[in-house]
Order: structure tokens, then sequence, then C-alpha cells
């Protein structure tokens, strides 16, 4: 249905978190020059910062979360939460949007909003769905509640390093799981999320397919008829993300400037992986013994029981003289696209390791949780762009890998090659290219 005037109309609604609000805001850029006209809603929590984008509509949603809701460690408890509390105001405001004379005829939603399932049909909209994990780790999450049966997880310990029959490319310990109070609270969470979008009207990943083929043929399998669109990377349609939940501190790039070409580790575990004060003090010695010059994102909050980086040795700063730097929260798609950075030591959410991929930057994992364990096998056995480090956060580990990382030219090759897939997949009949030209018309023609 379009509007008054010439433009077709779109609602979307991230879901509140850093690594999804950044996908979910380049969509809304992509859909937005291709012609929609973007109605985006949102919760009261996690609101971003600064939106900078002019052209959108914003329309806030209460989410009454409490104080200990929202600050709740506990996610997959959090995800429960904000779909029981948004559901109604979500449905009340999608209601409000529709009644209007600029009507939309589709709804883009994160997985995330299983709710969202029942509310749209209710209301008679369509509900495309983005995903904003990978192939290959959304597979074994859809797999979950087989995994459970055969009683792969929780992992037993003892079976860490065996290979998982239905997945040949990871090992137990690399099964996406996610701590929480109550196992049974995940399993719901799953299994609410894959029903919600067997129902969608397409599934829109920020992927490349070409990396992950036998993955997306296992997609079509698991969810036929739903029409799956790999339309990534996002980023590279549109200007630096606008969707920064904290200040991005920019004396990083003049840092970066003084360091040589190729010569600084980034570090950075993300918007949500947390570490103990002991693994703190490991990262921070191996970064110090590897002579390498680095820049260290370290979030308020991150490391358990303290503040920020008070839990460093005194001296332990000066120490560096001037080799290392420490920030609260990074400009990431400057800092990786900077001709200085030469490694990325990361959790391996999947946007940091698309937005390293597509800067050519190889790196070192050091997963935390869900899908980041499935990325770091693929980075390190499959694609072969990086180096794992397998076991406990180790001092000695870390400097190893470092230095073992910026010696590689066979890793820094594979991945500049794999850097071109990226490149190429927005060219003119690349991929991710072709994708979108049928995404368009699909959202039409709902
Ligand atoms: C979470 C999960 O941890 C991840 O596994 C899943 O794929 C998405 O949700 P998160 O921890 O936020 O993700 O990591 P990631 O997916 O890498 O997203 C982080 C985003 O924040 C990236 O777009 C990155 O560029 C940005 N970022 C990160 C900054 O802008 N500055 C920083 O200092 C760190």
């Amino acid at each position: 249905m379009e509007n008054k005037g010439t433009k077709p109309a779109i609602v979307l609604f991230p879901f509140p978190l850093q690594g999804h609000l950044n996908p979910m805001f380049q969509l809304a850029n992509i859909l937005f020059r291709r012609g929609f006209s973007v109605t985006v809603i949102h919760t009261q929590f996690n609101f971003p910062i600064s939106w900078n984008c002019p052209d959108f509509r914003f329309v806030q949603i209460t989410d009454a979360l409490s104080e200990n809701e929202a600050s709740n460690p506990d996610v997959v408890e959090l995800l429960h939460d904000l779909n029981s509390k948004c559901a109604d105001p979500f449905a009340d405001c999608l209601r409000d949007i529709l009644s209007e004379e600029s009507g939309a005829s589709c709804v883009v939603v994160d997985a995330l909003w299983y709710f969202t399932a029942d509310v749209t049909a209710k209301i008679g909209i369509s509900r495309i769905v983005l995903r904003t994990s990978n192939l290959c780790s959304f597979v074994p999450f859809a797999e979950f509640h087989v995994l459970r049966e055969k009683g792969y997880l929780p992992l037993q310990e003892s079976e860490a390093e065996s290979p998982v029959p239905e997945f040949p490319s990871l090992r137990m310990k690399d099964l996406p799981w996610i701590e929480t109070k109550d196992p049974r609270s995940l399993d719901k969470l799953l299994s609410s999320l894959s029903k919600a979008l067997q129902s969608s009207s397409g599934i829109i990943f920020n992927t490349i397919e070409e990396l992950e083929m036998d993955s997306l043929y296992q997609i079509h399998k698991k969810f036929p008829g739903v029409p799956i669109f790999c339309i990534g990377p996002f980023h590279r349609y549109v200007s630096a993300s606008s969707s920064s939940l904290l200040t991005q501190d920019m004396t990083c790039v003049s840092w970066l400037d003084k360091q040589l070409p190729n010569s600084t580790i980034y570090v950075s575990l993300g918007s949500i992986a947390s570490i103990d004060e002991s693994e703190f003090l490991e990262i921070a010695w191996g970064l110090s013994n590897s002579d390498q010059p680095f820049l260290w994102m370290v979030r308020p909050g991150s490391v358990r029981g303290s503040e920020w980086i008070e839990l460093l040795p005194k001296g332990f700063v000066e120490s560096l003289e001037g080799r290392g730097k420490i920030v609260r929260w990074a400009p990431q798609l400057e800092v990786l696209g900077h001709g200085a950075t030469g490694g990325f030591l990361t959790h391996c959410g999947w946007n940091s390791t698309l937005e390293s991929i597509c800067e050519g930057v190889p790196m070192i994992c050091m997963p935390s949780f869900g899908d980041q364990n499935v990325n770091a096998r693929y980075i390190s056995d499959v694609w072969r762009i990086g180096l794992h480090l397998e076991n406990k956060i180790e001092r000695k580990e870390i400097e190893k890998s470092i230095r073992v990382l910026m010696a590689s030219s066979e890793i820094r090759e594979r991945m500049r090659k794999m850097k071109k897939t990226a490149e190429e997949c927005l060219g003119q009949g690349g991929s991710s290219y072709c994708t979108l030209g049928n995404l368009i018309p699909h959202i039409l023609s709902l």
C-alpha cells in the first residue's frame, strides 16, 4: 500500500541491544535509499544517544521495565521481560500507525521480538524478520531442541572437544548456549523464535551467502516456503552507524594516526560479554608482553566487580609509555578501517566479525557465549582468517597468538581474499546486490 505521496511506507522495530540496533538502523537506511518512508518503533530502554536520522519518523512505546529488570545480567530473562512488556504497547502503536493515511503493508522486526508473530497476525499485517546473526550459527540455534534432546547441551565438560555429528565443523563446546538461571527459559525462547520465524513473510540476514552456502541450504530445508534474503554487509551500503548507545571516543583515531601501518591490535569484547578480574589481568599482561601497540576498548561494567579499569596494577598504564591506549567505547568501524590496525582480538559477535572481514583485519577469537563460539570456530577452522584462544584466557597464550597473527602472511592473504568477496557481493551482479533487488519487490508485493 502506498501513502499519499509516491513513497511506499515501512515500519521497523529494532531490538534494544547494540548488536541488534546497528544492523536494523543500517537496514532502515538501505530501505530509505530504495525509496521507502521509514517509521521506527522503539522502546524507552536503551534509546540510542543520537540517531542522526532526520529522515525517519520515531515512535516510542512504553516498555515499563523496572530498574532491576533493565539491568538484569541474565540476558534470557531480559529478552522474555521485554517481549512480555512490549506486546500491548507495540500492538496499540502499530494500530495507530496503520490507521493513519501513510499506512504501511509490512513490518520488519528483529527476530528476538517473538511476540510480534501473534500481534501482526491479529492485526493482519505482513512481518519480515531481521536475524542479526549469520547463517552458520543460526542453524544450530534453529535445531536447539534436537541438540538438547540428544543431551549435547548443556555441555558435558568431558565431551567439550568431541565433534558434533550433525555439524562436522563444530565441536561440542562450540554449540550455542546462553547461561541463565533456568535453562527451560532458554528452551522457551528458542522455540518461540523458531515458531515466529516459520510464520514470517521472509528472513533477512546481514551476511554474504558465498561464505555460508551449506548453512543456507540447511535453512531453506528447515524453513520451507519462507524466503531468505542474505544482503550483507549492511554497513557497506550506508555511512557509519548512528545508533551507538555509548559515546564513541574519537581520540582513538588520532592515536592510531601515530602508529605504524598494520602494527596495532584492537581489542573489544562487544556490548554484552563480561569477564572476571583474573581474565582482565591476563588480557592486560598478554597485551603488554606482546610488545605490539594496542587499542583496548574496556566497556564500563564489563569487568565483573569493578567500574572500569581500576583493577589494573598501579603503574601499568604508565609502563606502556604510550604503546597502549584504553578507551570506554570506540568508533569501531573507523578503528577497523584505519591503516594502523593490523589485528582484532574479538569476542566474535557477528557484527564485529563482519566488520573485520570487510576491512581485511585478521582476528584472534575470544568468544564468550551464544553464537560467538560458532563464529570463532568458523573464523579459525573453516575460513581460517584468525586464531582461536581455545582454553582459559591466559597471558602467555594471548602474547603468543598476537605474535603469530602479526607474522602470518597466510592468514592475512586468506583475509584479503575474503575482503574481496565482501566487496564483490555488493557490486552489480553480486549475490547481495541481486538478493536486495529481489527483496524490494517482495516487500512491495505484501
Ligand atoms: C551481541 C552478541 O554478543 C553477538 O554474538 C550477536 O551476534 C549480536 O548481539 P555484541 O556483543 O553487541 O552482539 O557484538 P557485535 O555483534 O559485534 O556488535 C557490536 C557492535 O557495536 C558492532 O557493530 C560494533 O561496531 C559496535 N561497537 C563495538 C562500537 O561501535 N564500539 C565499540 O567500542 C565496540
